[in-house]
């Protein structure tokens, strides 16, 4: 039947970045990635995730043009990241996950500059608000070598903005920083999302993703094992189990507990119970049937698994 109200998928929003069968072999011969197909949706937060040499900062670098993909396109809002660099890179903005500055330069000069790079015209009033929302103000007149690391990373971030990019890329970002950093880094990028910036972040710290991905994206040995939105990911692949700790072991699963498709572990101590996407649990039921057959609980537990778990499971397995 034909949509009358035209919401077909013409008119449907087009990605703000289109990652197309990419790979990359380097020099040595080594495939860092492998076929890689991925879109980005305007003002998202996507979250990579992936072990140590995934291949996170390869695919950010191919994106950005600091690194040539061996085959495969990008765009980005439309212009090829290859032929069409120029205006490509001019929407992106790209904290990068080596720390690198000019240490003898100051902060506001360093940033002012980086701006000027992008041939964006010179305007201190928009340097000023983003050195202030940093924590920078302050340090505006300082040389970049007398900051610490994680001021650095600020001043990174300071840069990566100065040329207001609608794209974000952040590898790596709290790296090495502390716990009030990160959480100001956090509601920085929220606030960037509100306006419209669409960022992609990488990142080691599993809860980062949780806390503030729309979707997430699991890379391993160079392959896209995963991409899902993070809230339907803990939904379809999150499950919960009920341990039932109990006073004497039991050598098997009593036929009258067998319709409840438990486990024994822990040598007959625990019974389990896994809820999951396909059932549910009625614990005060299970509890009276079990205390019918004279089964004494000694203690219960309940838990869920986290994006950690999941993480875990899905690189472990070979790709
Ligand atoms: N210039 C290079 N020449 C050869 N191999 C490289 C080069 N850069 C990266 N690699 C290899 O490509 C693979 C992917 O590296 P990449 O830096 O993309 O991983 P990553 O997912 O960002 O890892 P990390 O979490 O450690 O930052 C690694 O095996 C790495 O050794
Ligand atoms: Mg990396």
């Amino acid at each position: 039947m034909p949509d009358e109200y035209g919401a077909g998928p013409d008119i449907a929003m087009k990605p703000v970045i289109s990652i197309r069968d990419v790979v990359k072999t380097y020099a040595s011969g080594f495939q860092a990635l492998k076929h890689i197909n991925l879109e980005i949706d305007k003002g998202e937060i996507f979250a990579l995730l992936g072990p140590n040499g995934a291949g996170k900062t390869t695919l950010i670098n191919i994106i950005c043009g600091i690194v040539t993909s061996s085959s495969g396109t990008v765009t980005a809002d439309g212009h090829d990241t290859v032929r069409d660099y120029r205006a490509a890179r001019s929407k992106i903005g790209l904290v990068p996950q080596e720390l690198s500055t000019d240490a003898f330069e100051t902060v506001w000069a360093t940033v002012s500059f980086s701006r000027g790079l992008f041939g964006r015209a010179p305007n201190p009033a928009f340097i000023e608000r983003l050195l202030r929302e940093l924590s920078l103000w302050d340090k505006r007149n300082d040389k970049i070598m007398t900051l610490s690391g994680g001021m650095k990373r600020r001043v990174m971030i300071a840069k990566a903005l100065s040329h207001e990019p609608e794209i974000l890329f952040l590898d790596e970002p709290t790296a090495g920083v502390d716990v009030e950093l990160r959480r100001d880094m956090w509601s920085l990028v929220r606030g960037l999302r509100d306006t419209g910036v669409t960022i992609i972040l990488t990142t080691h710290y599993i809860e980062e993703a949780e806390e503030m991905a729309d979707r997430i994206g699991v890379i391993n040995k160079g392959t896209l094992v995963l991409v899902e939105e993070k809230a339907r990911l803990m939904k379809k692949l999150g499950k919960k189990q009920l341990t039932l700790q109990l006073q004497e072991p039991l050598s098997g699963i009593p036929a009258e507990l067998h319709s409840w498709g438990l486990e024994l572990k822990a040598d007959g101590h625990d019974l389990v119970y896994t809820v999951d996407s396909s059932n549910s649990i009625d614990i005060s039921s299970l509890l009276k049937r079990m205390s019918e057959l004279s089964i004494v609980v000694k203690d219960l537990h309940m838990h869920q698994s986290t994006l950690e778990d999941i993480f875990v499971k899905l690189v472990s397995e070979p790709a």
